[in-house]
């Protein structure tokens, strides 16, 4: 497995497995890889020729406040686990490579940023699609793996992808869930023994909303309702956010007669987890 930290020799790579026309599957991350990840890059092995791993610590989708500075980071282990999946290049640059001096370009998707994580976080998604953009073009991937653990980015990164016309397929995956439902996650390892087990209550109330869902439940506010009280339930628990959204706009609706994406965010302690559920028609 190749190792690079230039953007220069990534392209050069990509330039020789263009020539012999093969697929290259990119897999973009801010490492610290767990089975979520593992999920993507096993994906994009099956369906490409060569699969590339970003393994970056964004600062430009952190808001100020934010945990940049202690995200948590393992380099070495990440290599590992890239290589025993069998991918063929990680690419871990160091910030100034990706933003240079006087770096000024930005791309940014509305409406769908509007909502949801967009409220709490006003510049995460337009740093998330500006890096996004960058590691598409430095890979000149075929496809690009994005997992469904954060709904609104696949969303948004799809809706890029159709309205800016890149050449580039978004594979969407199913999220990847600890045995006893919690979400996978970096942020997870922030979480004390007390807080692991309070934490369980987000997929619990998720759970509980679904099925109203899917056994006919059209009206949006009872199931926000049933899902708040849920996790309201929990002392250590305090949300940000329970909504339920169209899953084409993201926009927020009232009664449920179209495909839908319910998310919610919600404080434990003082980490901020995240989760959700879909039900298309
Ligand atoms: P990161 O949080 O490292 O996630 C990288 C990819 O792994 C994302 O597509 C995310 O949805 C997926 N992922 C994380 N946990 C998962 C789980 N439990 N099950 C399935 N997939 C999971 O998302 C980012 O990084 C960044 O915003 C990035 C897209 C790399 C841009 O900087």
């Amino acid at each position: 497995m190749l190792v690079a930290e230039k953007i220069a020799d990534v392209k050069a790579n990509v330039k020789v497995w263009k020539k012999e026309g093969k697929t290259i599957g990119l897999v973009p991350t801010m490492g610290y890889l767990h089975e979520g990840h593992a999920s993507l890059i096993q994906r994009a092995r099956e369906e490409n020729d060569i699969v590339i791993v970003s393994d970056f610590v964004n600062p430009i989708q952190f808001g100020p406040k934010e945990d940049l500075a202690t995200y948590p980071r393992d380099f070495e282990a990440d290599c590992k686990l890239c290589e025993s999946l069998g991918a063929d290049l990680i690419f871990h640059p160091e910030p100034s490579e990706m933003y240079e001096d006087n770096f000024c370009s930005y791309v940014g998707v509305n409406t769908l940023s509007e909502n949801l994580c967009g409220k709490s976080r006003p510049i995460h998604f337009n740093g998330v699609c500006t890096v996004v953009t960058k590691l598409f073009m430095i890979s000149e991937a075929d496809r690009a793996y994005f997992g469904q653990k954060d709904a609104q980015q696949l969303a948004i990164v799809s809706r890029m992808v159709r309205d800016l016309n890149y050449n580039i397929e978004i594979i969407g995956c199913p999220i990847i869930r600890e045995e006893d439902g919690l979400a996978k996650s970096s942020r997870n390892t922030y979480l004390n023994p007390e807080e692991r087990q309070a934490a369980l209550i987000l997929h619990k109330a998720l759970t509980r909303g679904e099925e109203m869902v899917r056994t006919g439940e059209k009206d949006a506010t009872k199931v926000k309702a049933e899902i708040t009280s849920i996790i309201e339930s929990e002392p250590k628990a305090k949300i940000d956010y329970v909504e339920i959204v169209d899953w084409n706009q993201l926009q927020p609706i009232d009664t449920i007669d179209q495909d839908i994406l319910c998310a919610i965010a919600v404080y434990i302690g003082k980490v901020r987890l995240i989760d959700n559920f879909i039900v298309t028609e």
